[in-house]
């Protein structure tokens, strides 16, 4: 399979996408597929470029063994040119990342995380930003599901 570039997208960068990232990292290391995946994480806004994630995004990877390890960055149109795969945490990251172009090569790289989730096919992954550990756990469980298929989906696809 030739070398595929995934990139996670939310709005602010330190609570979903940050976790999509790192979980993602996380399933891709343990099948042995590193050398397959380039693997990055950003947001839509442009709140807290330079910070790291969200301290309960720290906690909730951390409770289930998995490593966070990014800084936030912005989202940028040059991301349509060179990501693969770009995965919307909600409906609103999907329409202001398919406002950066009009091109329809860029359209369908863009996808929305939950259209991968069994469980709720099409949904939205919810802000947990207002949240405590309970959204936090419920955001990890669905990107934990979405990202399972996610992966199968991108493994077979050649
Ligand atoms: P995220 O959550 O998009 O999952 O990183 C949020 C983080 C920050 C804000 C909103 C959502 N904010 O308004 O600063």
């Amino acid at each position: 399979m030739e070398r595929k570039k995934i990139l996670f997208v939310c709005l602010g960068n330190i609570c979903r996408s940050p976790l999509a990232e790192a979980i993602f990292k996380h399933k891709v290391k343990q099948k042995n597929l590193e050398h397959l995946f380039d693997i990055d994480s950003c947001g839509t806004g442009n709140y807290h470029i330079g910070d790291i994630p969200d301290t309960r995004t720290f906690a909730i990877a951390k409770k289930h063994g998995v490593d966070i390890d990014h800084i936030v960055r912005q989202l940028c149109s040059q991301d349509l040119d060179s990501y693969d795969y770009i995965l919307a945490m909600d409906k609103n990251n999907h329409q202001n990342i398919l406002r950066l172009s009009d091109s329809d090569v860029h359209k369908e790289k863009v996808f929305l995380m939950r259209e991968f989730d069994d469980l709720g096919k099409g949904e939205e992954v919810p802000d947990p930003y207002w949240g405590n550990e309970r959204e936090f756990q419920e955001v990890f469980d669905i990107l934990d599901r979405s990202i399972d298929r996610f992966l199968e989906h991108v493994s077979n696809e050649e």
